[in-house]
């Protein structure tokens, strides 16, 4: 057990100004239902793994087995135990209440004794009223929470009795847990197959004690819209009830030296809230607008409500508004419809990805860092979206702050994900709850694009996924019930009707809406999004991939380095991708095979029996992974203002799957669980770019290359270059200019190539041979060398078919540029053509840009690390690895 010392010291205090009792901090203690744990110092936020782990009950969970050897935890009943003082001013109020703003997730609270309330949804903020339980002095608080899978299983027997709502269980590679379906809380904390199953207990978020007379502010909603001159900006205050049923007083709002006051003389409506309204007529001339990342900035304006009564009571609560529209058009294009953002007027091609909860522990998803590590990463890789995905958690209130300020529009899943819900009373009035409390938090902020109803289940049940085909009927019904009649009815009572709202990520947009929100063909690639994923095909093949409207997920798996392997590993046999560790933390069924396959298609996979296997093999997958995704990309950024013969393109969205990990394994991540970039993601980056010049062979061999541009200005005389090499010299056999004015907002062919004539014209060997002895290498510049777009290639063979020589690789120097941060030149020499440089480094870090094409005897890598504490020579710190 860990000594008292180590706990920061930490007193309840008493807030005489704003009456708030907080009661986070560790003044807790935990006991299981058994009684084999009592008393353990508890913290707040917080939950079991966390607090067993600090004690050292348990091992910590992220390594090794420790999934396994953990699953006893969640099959306890835990409760969470606290006391708090109370003074007499705070009684003196007329209203007190204990305010939970989350609680995962079943939960009875008890105070001196007396059950106040419970919890049964993880997404939902509790307010229960203490007044008559609480005494003057020391008062005790009890949180009861039941195991959430004895709660699943239970739910489960019960829906079982009328019909069965699948699926019951995950696959058996998911190592998971049954019933999520059942329950309000994270659906993948009872397993994915990208992470482990930690169906944590505990207090998540913040818990205090609030007391007023006569009323508080609880939530401020906004909505925008515009004509010509004018933002009107709708300011919806919610105020909290009271004792007596009623609250009089005002609500004064004030933004950007506008003030409206509000009379408020009101019981609680239908819904039991008590709203105030004010709708402000803002001059475009006043204001700026706020701007997606890459478009423009991000100004926000603080807006802050005020209730005052006439016994002087007064509270007031804070937003930031950005003024902008965004609409989805959906019009008639090609053989369908299309499906693409305008923001503030202006078409945009989102460019992003899905982000899965920043932590498997949903107290740890809060942590500053990690919220800043993958916010940053989106906007230096020129991300304007990411999707918070379905499967996960509500995030943070600084995570939406974050992405509000750094122009990263967040299409945004209701928690429901891959499986069929029930759709009993009880059931439908807790995500009422959920939805009221989720939209009121998030709806003012800028960031928030969309809402959408549930991931992938509308392609659930069309399909047959989990065998509902002999009973469509009443799942559809489930269907209807649970995303239109009662999700969509509860967020459209509270947004405008301009805002975006999709039944399901994907849908069929309008078409979806048409055929009775379960389309006849939910994939349909001339409507809506699409999510794609393909393991038996070449995927460095762009051929391969869909011409459709919204590309809103797509992957493929690679392994972490090994760096990030050992630190949740000391065992040197675990460090083998066809032994039983790997093995155990790959839940993708048929995952490594189709890794290996995805491999081969393109690479030689290295020798089993050498000492590097495992090595070589990870950093193969990133590489795979990595080209991947970019081609992908650049084939849905190719088709922005182009449709194929079949009517189908005019792609505005690629939004790659995934961002984040939660823990180290075989996963579809560019950022690991150790927050290190993957290949993958030094690729977005480029990929993203605002320009890219890009080319692909077609089915006919034609090498079709392209200028693309996200830029609202065109760039005048810019000179594209397209080049030769062979494998085996650092001087192009060709090189071609073509000068050029780079459109705004276009995909521009600037050159076709019948790509075997034309090497075999260029020397490069016979028609059939010359595509394994050369490639294509693009630049895209402005007059005086300026890069306007990241360099790329094109390999008219796979690699493992070219005449690639062996190089030498070797690190030539180091220069250190900086020391705040410690930024670091690291110039690279090779004597032969190398693809897929890749350096890392044990001091934590990032390089500007990695995994390059050598097509010169010296490069030059950037490294700024994000830590002062470098107690290694940096130069020894670098590892190359290469093909
Ligand atoms: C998981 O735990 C069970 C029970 O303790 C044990 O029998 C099994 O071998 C473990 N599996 C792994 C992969 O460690
Ligand atoms: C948890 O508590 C519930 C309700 O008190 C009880 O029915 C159940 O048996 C307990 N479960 C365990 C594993 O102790
Ligand atoms: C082609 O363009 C590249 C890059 O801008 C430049 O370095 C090169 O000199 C140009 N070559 C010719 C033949 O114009
Ligand atoms: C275009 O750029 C070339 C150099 O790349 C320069 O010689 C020429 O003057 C430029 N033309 C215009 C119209 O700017």
């Amino acid at each position: 057990m860990i000594g008292w010392a180590l706990f920061i010291s930490f007193f309840v205090t008493v807030c005489k100004s704003d009456e708030i009792i907080d009661l986070d901090g560790n003044n807790w203690f935990l006991r299981d239902g058994s009684g084999e744990f009592k008393n353990l110092r508890a913290v707040v936020p917080g939950g079991v793994y966390s607090d067993l782990m600090r004690h050292e009950i348990i091992e910590d969970i992220f390594k090794g087995y420790n999934d396994n050897a953990t699953k006893w935890v969640p099959r306890r009943n835990w409760t969470y135990s606290t006391t708090f003082n109370v003074k007499q001013d705070v009684l003196n109020s007329d209203n007190v209440n204990i305010v939970f703003e989350g609680l995962d997730t079943f939960a009875r609270v008890v105070v001196n004794g007396k059950d106040v309330g419970g919890s049964n949804n993880m997404f939902v903020q509790y307010i229960m009223s203490i007044k008559d339980v609480l005494k003057v002095g020391s008062n005790s608080l009890e949180v009861q929470f039941r195991s959430p899978i004895e709660v699943a299983a239970a739910l489960e027997e019960e829906q079982d009795k009328q019909y069965v709502v699948p699926p019951k269980c995950p696959p058996g590679e998911y190592r998971g847990e049954c019933y999520a379906n059942m329950i309000r809380k994270m659906q993948a904390s009872f397993s994915w197959d990208w992470g482990p199953a930690f169906p944590s207990v505990g207090i998540w978020k913040k818990v205090y004690i609030e007391s007023y007379q006569e009323s508080k502010i609880r939530y401020i909603g906004t909505e925008i819209t515009d004509d010509q001159t004018n933002w009107y900006l709708n300011v919806d205050i919610y105020l909290a009830n009271n004792a007596k049923g009623a609250v009089n007083g005002a609500v004064k709002i004030d933004i950007n030296g506008l003030t409206n006051t509000v009379n408020v003389q009101a019981k609680p409506d239908n819904n039991g809230e008590i709203k105030a309204n004010s709708i402000f007529t803002v001059p475009k001339t006043t204001v700026e607008t706020w701007w997606p990342n890459g478009y423009g900035k991000q100004t926000l304006y603080k807006l802050q409500a005020t209730f005052t009564n006439n016994q002087g009571e007064t509270n007031s609560k804070t937003v930031r508004v950005g003024f902008r529209s965004i609409e989805l058009v959906q019009e008639q294009l090609g053989s369908g419809l299309s499906f693409y953002f305008k923001v503030n007027g202006v078409p945009i091609f989102m460019k992003g990805s899905n982000e899965i909860p920043l932590s498997i522990l949903p107290e740890k998803g809060h942590h500053r860092s990690l919220i800043e590590t993958m916010l940053n990463t989106a906007q230096e890789n020129h991300m304007n979206m990411l999707r918070v995905w379905g499967g996960g958690v509500y995030e943070s209130d600084y995570f939406y702050d974050l992405a509000d300020e750094k122009g990263i529009l967040i299409w945004q899943d209701f928690m429901f994900a891959c499986a069929m819900y029930p759709t009993g009373s009880d059931y439908l009035l807790n995500v009422v709850q959920e939805i009221r409390h989720q939209v009121n938090r998030l709806r003012s902020h800028p960031s928030i694009a969309l809402f959408a109803g549930n991931n992938e289940n509308e392609g659930a049940l069309r399909d047959n996924w989990y065998g509902t085909q002999d009973n469509f009927q009443t799942y559809y019904n489930d269907y209807i019930k649970l995303y239109i009649n009662t999700v969509q009815t509860e967020l459209k009572e509270r947004i405008s009707p301009n805002r975006i709202f999709l039944s399901s990520s994907p849908s069929n947009g309008l078409k979806t809406i048409n055929e009775g929100y379960v389309s006849q063909n939910p994939g349909d690639y001339n409507y809506g999004d699409v999510h794609f994923y393909n393991y038996e095909n070449d995927p460095w093949n762009s051929n391969i991939y869909p011409v459709c409207r919204f590309a809103s997920e797509y992957g493929y798996q690679s392994l972490p380095s090994l760096s990030s392997w050992r630190k949740v590993t000391n065992d040197p046999e675990d460090l083998n991708i066809n032994g039983r560790f790997m093995e155990h933390r790959q839940h993708h069924p048929e995952g490594t095979s189709q890794l290996k396959n995805m491999i081969e298609m393109n690479l030689k996979l290295p020798d089993e029996t050498s000492a590097d296997y495992t090595k070589s093999f990870v950093y193969l997958s990133q590489v795979v992974q990595a080209l991947a995704i970019r081609i992908e990309t650049e084939h849905y950024r190719r088709y922005r203002s182009n449709l194929n013969s079949a009517g189908q393109g005019h792609t505005m969205g690629a939004l790659y799957w995934q961002l984040n990990d939660v823990w180290v394994a075989p996963t579809w991540s560019g950022i690991d669980f150790l927050g290190n970039q993957k290949m993958l993601q030094y690729f977005v980056k480029d990929a993203f770019a605002p320009v890219i010049i890009t080319g692909h062979i077609n089915d006919q061999r034609t090498l079709e290359i392209y200028v693309v541009s996200d830029r609202l200005e065109t760039i005048p005389n810019v000179t594209a270059s397209i080049q030769v090499f062979k494998w085996d010299s650092f001087n192009p056999v060709h090189t071609e200019n073509i000068t050029l004015d780079v459109s705004p907002s276009e995909s521009k062919l600037i050159k076709s190539i019948e790509t075997d004539e034309f090497l075999a014209e260029q020397n490069c060997g016979s028609k059939d041979d010359a595509k394994n002895n050369c490639f294509f290498y693009f630049t895209l510049n402005a007059p005086g060398h300026d890069q306007v777009a990241p360099v790329n290639y094109v390999f008219p063979a796979p690699l493992k078919n070219s005449n690639l020589k062996r190089p030498t690789v070797v690190l030539k120097s180091v220069t250190q540029v900086d020391t705040k941060p410690f930024k670091y030149y690291v110039k690279i020499g090779t004597d032969v053509v190398t693809p897929f440089v890749w350096l890392e480094s044990s001091i934590q870090g990032r390089f500007e840009n990695n995994g390059l094409l050598l097509t010169s005897p010296a490069t030059c890598f950037e490294y700024t690390a994000t830590t002062d504490d470098i107690d290694i020579h940096f130069i020894n710190s670098v590892t190359i690895t290469h093909l």
